[in-house]
């Protein structure tokens, strides 16, 4: 049960809350943001729309026609029901790690959980079924069908032109009167727009029967672009508002909607499509020449959207009518895997679920995660090349957003480094991971991650530790950003997206990230692999243990326990033979020793010197430093 706030104020300088004739909930330590859905309220279409038609019952419905395992080429599965029913969108209500979370969410700000359930069960948020902010509370298919088919097909474009469908012009007028229009330069947050009539909206403009009974099909060109991902995969948190002259986000008043509903003067959490748009993707787009995305219906390897990547095209079938000439199979059918980099989720909610309501049988399972796997290692590519007695490392960034993107919490990739001698021992291991606790030696490598934070400010008001943090609606900081941007950036456009690096330096256009390692003695082998993991042990420990309210936390865990504590998956792995290093500085003749040869070479070279071998130290001339370098290892 999320207790009712009443109204208050919370005053970021005196970090106080103020209250105006009400009660705060007291947790355990911890004061419970007073907020109410007032401070998470988003335009867009609102729940239960004049004209409102039910959403289909479910995505079974649809299951009806457009899952079938035989289409022709057997191959590769084309079914628009099988692919999505593996992806984590179908499953994004039933999701333990996020339902572990919007309790948390709940404990920490009151009436947050409304905003979590927009975007996870939307279609029970549409049917007003969330105001509880309680995932408990979403009792119909709909709801726990996460993002489903009747939903995204019932996406309405913001931007009316003349190829949509030509009741949009009205459905978009409804919006502006009410005052719920979302603006799309200020995308994310939940603020879509959905058709109140419950029709299906689709890319194919010659569909030659309509087989869906009352509801009409509607040739909607928006669903090829990046903008129908667009109100999902935005986040801001609209309690918090950038203060530009303190440099700060600040505690918006309680009980009142964001001040000015930009999404970029909120707290950023997840800026996944400005990421995008503010890429060469969203322009040019970037050619694959090795066809690494996109599947076999985009001969020319150029990726620009979203769906470009993460739908890839190919031959085949989206019903099971396939065989028959009218409706037949396609060249360019859009499968709807939507993958990732959520390698165990959908394996969980295998094991929580019947398979009768997520369509997750092990070979959907097994499909959806080879999926994921591929799809991480199409994501960078890793070069490495020995620079004397150092191991230079360069990852590049492919995907069309940051590298690793979404979710802040949890995800990250790092470096294992192994160091063989010539017998095969291992000399050195850097950034070593134990695979029995996952717990990662993160001192000796490098880990590109984001890290969200509280500040003092909320620490006071709230009761909790000021610093590194997981609760995602009180987090008010960006501690760390080193995630690797993509091809296109710069500084000026991520700074106003407010998706810029914290505490790294990516110059415009670079969409790479480069590290270096010492060699040691005795080293003839390198193994260098880049991991990539979806969630940390130390994020599953907090949703377990952070919970005061109810046994999902747990369940989480002991789901993430039971699929192998989110194993870290592979994205590049390269062997290195190694060169003998160049020995000790001095040793100018490379004959093992520093001697009296050395000294010769080194004083002919007195002077202004560049390049010369002679130059220990590198400054372009030869001098006493060097001199004296020399002598430290004589003999
Ligand atoms: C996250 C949103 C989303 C969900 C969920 C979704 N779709 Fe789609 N679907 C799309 C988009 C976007 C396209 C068009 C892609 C393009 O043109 O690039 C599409 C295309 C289609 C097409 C026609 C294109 C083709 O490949 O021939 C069919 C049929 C379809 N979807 C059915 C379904 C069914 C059935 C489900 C549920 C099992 C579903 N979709 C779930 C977004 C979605
Ligand atoms: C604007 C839409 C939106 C809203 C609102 C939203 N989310 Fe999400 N959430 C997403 C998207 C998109 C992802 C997937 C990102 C990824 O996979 O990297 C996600 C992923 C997550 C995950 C990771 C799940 C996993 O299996 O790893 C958690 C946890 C989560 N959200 C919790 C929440 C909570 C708690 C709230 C409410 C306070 C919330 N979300 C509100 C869109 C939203
Ligand atoms: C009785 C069979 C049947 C059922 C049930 C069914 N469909 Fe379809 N659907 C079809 C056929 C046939 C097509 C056309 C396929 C083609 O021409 O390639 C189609 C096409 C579509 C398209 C493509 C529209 C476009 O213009 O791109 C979408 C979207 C779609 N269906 C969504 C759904 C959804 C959502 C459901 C469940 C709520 C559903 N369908 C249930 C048979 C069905
Ligand atoms: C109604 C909101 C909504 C829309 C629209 C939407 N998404 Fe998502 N998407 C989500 C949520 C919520 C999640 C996270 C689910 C979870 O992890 O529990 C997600 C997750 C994802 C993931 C991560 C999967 C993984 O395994 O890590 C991808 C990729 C993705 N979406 C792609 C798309 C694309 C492409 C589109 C547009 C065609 C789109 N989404 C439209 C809400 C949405
Ligand atoms: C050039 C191909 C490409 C394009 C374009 C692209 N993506 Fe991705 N995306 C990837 C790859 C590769 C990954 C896996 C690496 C990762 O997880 O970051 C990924 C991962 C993701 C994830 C999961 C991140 C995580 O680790 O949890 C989400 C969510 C996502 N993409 C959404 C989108 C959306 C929304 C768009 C469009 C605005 C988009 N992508 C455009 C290639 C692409």
């Amino acid at each position: 049960m999320v207790p009712k706030a009443t109204k208050a104020r919370f005053a970021t300088l005196g970090s106080l809350f103020v209250l105006v004739g009400g009660l705060t909930v007291a947790l355990a330590e911890q004061t419970q943001l007073p907020t109410t859905a007032e401070d998470f309220f988003q335009p867009g279409t609102q729940p239960l729309p004049d004209g409102f038609q039910a959403f289909e019952a479910s995505s079974l419905t649809c299951a009806g026609c457009h899952k079938f395992d035989d289409d022709d080429n057997p191959d590769v599965i084309t079914s628009p029901y099988i692919t999505w029913a593996g992806s984590m969108m179908a499953q994004s209500a039933r999701d333990p790690v996020w339902q572990a979370a919007v309790t948390i969410a709940n404990q920490d700000a009151a009436g947050a959980g409304e905003y979590c359930i927009r975007c996870h069960a939307p279609m029970g948020w549409g049917s007003g079924r969330s105001t509880s902010g309680n995932v408990d509370d979403l009792w119909d298919p709909d709801d726990t069908d996460g993002v489903a088919c009747g939903f995204c097909h019932r996406m309405v474009d913001p931007v009316f032109s003349a190829e949509n469908p030509a009741q949009d012009e009205d459905i978009l007028q409804s919006l502006v009167d009410a005052g719920t229009y979302p603006d799309p330069a200020s995308p994310g947050n939940g603020r879509f727009i959905f058709d109140p009539i419950d029709d299906r909206r689709g890319p194919l403009d010659d569909i030659s029967v309509n087989m869906h009974g009352a509801a009409q099909i509607w040739h909607s060109p928006h669903h090829s672009e990046s903008s129908t991902c667009a109100p999902c995969h935005d986040l801001g948190n609209p309690v918090f508002t950038w203060n530009e002259s303190t440099e700060k986000y600040e505690f918006n008043a309680v009980d009142e909607a964001h001040p000015d509903q930009n999404t970029y003067h909120m707290f950023p959490e997840q800026r996944t499509y400005s990421e995008w748009a503010n890429s060469e993707y969203a322009t040019t787009g970037v050619a694959f020449p090795d066809g690494r995305f996109g599947g076999d219906g985009h001969p020319d390897g150029v990726m620009k959207s979203c769906q470009d990547c993460h739908m890839p095209k190919t031959h085949g079938a989206n019903c099971s009518f396939w065989y028959l000439p009218d409706i037949g199979a396609r060249d360019d059918i859009d499968v709807h895997g939507f993958a990732g980099g959520n390698t165990w989720v959908i394996g969980a909610v295998h094991d929580l679920w019947d398979p009768i309501y997520t369509g997750l049988t092990d070979d959907v399972v097994n499909m959806s995660m080879q999926r994921t796997v591929d799809m991480l290692a199409a994501a960078s590519d890793m070069d490495v090349v020995q620079d004397n007695d150092q191991l230079d490392i360069r990852v590049t960034n492919w995907s069309g957003h940051k590298l690793p993107t979404g979710m802040p919490e949890g995800r990250r990739m790092w470096l294992n480094v192994q160091f063989l001698d010539s017998a095969g021992i291992t000399v050195e291991e850097l950034g070593s991971y134990n695979w029995q606790n996952a717990s990662l030696d993160e001192s000796s490598t490098q880990v590109w991650e984001a890290k969200l934070g509280v500040s003092q400010t909320i620490a006071d008001a709230t009761g909790i530790a000021e610093g590194e943090s997981f609760h995602l609606v009180l987090c008010d900081e960006i501690i760390k950003d080193n995630r690797i941007p993509p091809v296109g950036f710069t500084n000026a456009a991520f700074d106003a997206i407010h998706a810029n690096s914290v505490g790294e330096i990516y110059v415009d256009g670079q969409h790479w990230s480069d590290a270096a390692f010492v060699i040691p003695d005795g080293a003839t082998q390198a193994v260098v692999t880049l991991y990539f993991q979806t969630t940390t042990r130390e994020m599953m420990e907090f949703l377990r243990d952070a919970n005061v309210t109810d046994d999902k936390g747990q369940i989480a865990w002991d789901a993430y326990v039971a699929r192998g504590m989110s194993p870290p998956v592979i994205m590049d792995s390269t062997t290195l033979d190694l060169e003998p290093t160049k020995g000790i500085p001095g040793d100018i003749n490379e004959d093992g020793e520093v001697a009296v040869d050395d000294l010769l070479i080194l004083l002919s070279q007195w002077g202004s010197c560049i390049g010369c071998s002679g130059d220990l130290d590198g400054n372009d001339s030869v001098g006493v430093d060097d001199l004296l370098l020399l002598l430290s290892n004589f003999g």
